[in-house]
């Protein structure tokens, strides 16, 4: 599918590497003005260069970002909001799934890094944007959870247990995050049903990593990635799912979806439709989010 998307501007986190950088070149490519939310200065500078070649087009501009700091999300936020008179797409691509973690380890806000820059951090950033977003409606904010959720069928919200204080472990941590990216985006789609700002979720599939992002972990499970990856897609393809929420005239009222690689609509697990815990989820997000509810 091709796209017109001049005069558009999208901001996409985590945007140095893997899906989001290949989403950022396509959506630069077909004339979008792009946002490149990158933790690192360094390794955003890299990503920017590759982007404007592949798109072949300079729109687009790198900004920092670190999503398990509180004070980095507010200042890009304002920086944002000083320099682009509109937003009409937030990709939430950024995680962090830093499988040798061995412990939780506590922001400088006090919560455990993964739910933090996964779940927490979206949410504070979707905050500080949203009114941009209503402003320039219609608009569309893009979460990302993950079909390893399929594995966790029985997974729901562990409201005494949000910074592992319970039980650790890399994997639990960060699919426990992406349940509650799931959540969240049935609930804010909800939330904003009358303000043409739509909320979908990419339930991203099994995506090739370079091996340059696995050095810091150890063989057994660079092991385990090399096998992943034969079975994997690439970036593109995947990124092809973030081109089609953020720009498709036929999505464009469509809100409160989980998406496969394919394009198609897919149910998540049976506990995330609960509207009680959303509510709670949402209560104490906001709340580590430092926001009102
Ligand atoms: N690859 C898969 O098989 C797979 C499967 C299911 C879901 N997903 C989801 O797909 C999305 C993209 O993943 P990917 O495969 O493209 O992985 P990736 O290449 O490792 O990209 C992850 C990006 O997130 C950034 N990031 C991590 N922590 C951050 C923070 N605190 N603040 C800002 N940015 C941060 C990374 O930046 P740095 O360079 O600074 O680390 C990197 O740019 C993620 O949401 C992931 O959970 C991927």
């Amino acid at each position: 599918m091709t796209y017109n998307l001049s005069g558009k501007t999208m901001i996409i986190t985590g945007a140095n590497s893997g899906i989001g950088k290949a989403a950022a070149a396509r959506l630069a490519s077909l004339g979008a003005q792009v946002v490149m939310a990158c933790r690192s200065m360094e390794r955003g500078q890299k990503a920017l260069e590759d982007v404007r070649q592949t798109a072949g087009s300079e729109t687009v501009s790198l900004m920092q970002l670190d999503l398990a700091s509180q004070a980095s999300i507010h200042r890009f936020a304002s920086a944002f909001l000083e320099q682009y008179p509109r937003l009409d797409v937030l990709i939430h691509n950024a995680a962090n799934f830093d499988l040798s973690l061995k412990k939780p380890i506590l922001t400088e806000d006090g919560i455990e890094t993964i739910f933090a820059t996964n779940h927490v951090g979206v949410f504070l950033l979707t905050h500080l944007l949203l009114d941009r977003l209503k402003a320039c409606a219609p608009s569309r904010i893009i979460t990302v959870a993950s079909k390893g959720l399929m594995l966790y069928p029985f997974l729901d919200i562990e409201f005494d247990n949000l910074n592992g204080e319970r039980r650790f472990s890399p994997q639990h941590a960060y699919y426990h995050s992406k349940q509650a990216q799931v959540m969240y985006t049935y609930d804010l789609a909800d939330r904003l049903k009358d303000s043409r700002v739509t909320v979908n979720c990419v339930r991203v599939t099994n995506v090739a990593i370079p091996d340059e992002r696995l050095d810091h972990l150890p063989g057994w499970l660079r092991k385990i990635y090399a096998i992943k990856r034969s079975q994997a897609i690439t970036p593109e393809r995947q990124a092809e799912t973030y081109v089609y929420l953020a720009a498709d005239a036929a999505v464009e009222a469509v809100s409160g979806g989980y998406w496969d690689e394919n394009n198609r609509q897919v149910r998540s697990n049976k506990a995330s439709y609960n509207r009680e815990t959303w509510k709670k989820l949402w209560n104490l997000t906001a709340e580590m989010a430092g926001i009102e509810a």
